[in-house]
């Protein structure tokens, strides 16, 4: 992968970059077509990186359709499908880790604490392997894409990072590899936190400007549905993802829910 993209690089070709964990969908689909009309050449990353999976987690279990999945990046024109293996990426004697404290410190970095050192180390490996000029992301993990961004700022990688929005199913699911775990009777509930975020944006645009009055009305959304289980459910600054005093210009409505096994994210940016 490395010597291609060398070559590439020699040869002025601008090489565009998707990383995934495969089990591709919709989203990721978005992301590769974004990217497909912005460089050269395109590759797609497919490894399940262990690291960024807590013990506790859906590791061994995280759907790998690998068939399917470079079905759908020949189909989107996808150059190359990287698909690394965990032995090649953290060979004996692998220590390095990159983390980013103060934006993995907050919600999924609470939830899940070593997670983002996880997704930090495994990007930063790719992107030095892959040697991309643009990387797609998408909003849906808005804490990943913040996170990405500040780590090429601060460690100057000269990677354009391009945030895509989130693809939704019909009635506003987020899509996600991990929906295939919902049951059907689950599938149907899990949609009252795209509902929550809906309710928190209508009470914003209606002129609510106290935060702990608009995350009550999120958090009665949620508790409509007993099958969900709140994690977190919050407004917070877009750039830092602290949390707010009051609501701001622009504001990001970000949330967490569990329904049975299953944990869903899902965030919503509201300008006023
Ligand atoms: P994965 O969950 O496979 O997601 C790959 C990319 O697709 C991420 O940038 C994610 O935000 C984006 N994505 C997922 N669902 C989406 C949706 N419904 N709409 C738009 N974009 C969506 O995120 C990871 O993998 C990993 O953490 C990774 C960055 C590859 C590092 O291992």
């Amino acid at each position: 992968m490395a010597a291609w993209s060398e070559q590439l690089r020699r040869e002025r070709v601008t090489i565009g970059f998707v990383p995934t964990m495969g089990a591709l969908h919709d989203g990721h689909r978005s992301l590769i077509r974004a990217a497909r009309l912005r460089c050269d050449a395109l590759v797609v990353s497919i490894f399940v990186n262990p690291t960024q999976f807590g013990p506790a987690e859906d590791l061994a279990k995280y759907p790998r359709p690998i068939t399917q999945d470079r079905a759908l990046c020949r189909e989107e024109g996808v150059d190359v499908c990287f698909e690394p293996t965990p032995a090649s990426m953290y060979p004996e004697g692998f220590q390095t880790i990159v983390t980013v404290p103060e934006i993995a410190q907050r919600w999924e970095g609470e939830a899940r604490p070593h997670h983002f050192a996880g997704v930090a180390t495994v990007v930063t490996k790719l992107f030095g392997i892959v040697q991309p000029q643009l990387a797609l992301f998408g909003q849906k993990d808005y804490q990943q894409a913040a996170l990405v961004k500040r780590l090429v700022a601060d460690l100057n990688f000269g990677v354009t990072i391009d945030v895509r929005p989130t693809i939704r199913e019909q009635d506003g699911l987020a899509m996600s590899s991990r929906n295939r775990y919902l049951s059907p009777e689950n599938r149907q509930a899990a949609t009252i936190l795209y509902r929550a975020l809906l309710a928190g944006r209508l009470a914003i645009r209606k002129g609510a400007r106290k935060v702990p009055a608009v995350e009550r009305i999120m958090q009665q959304t949620v508790g409509q549905e007993p099958a969900a289980r709140i994690e977190y459910l919050t407004l917070c600054d877009p750039a830092s993802l602290k949390p707010l005093a009051n609501v701001a210009g622009r504001t990001l409505l970000l949330g967490a829910i569990r329904i049975g096994t299953v944990r869903l994210i899902d965030n919503m940016l509201v300008k006023r």
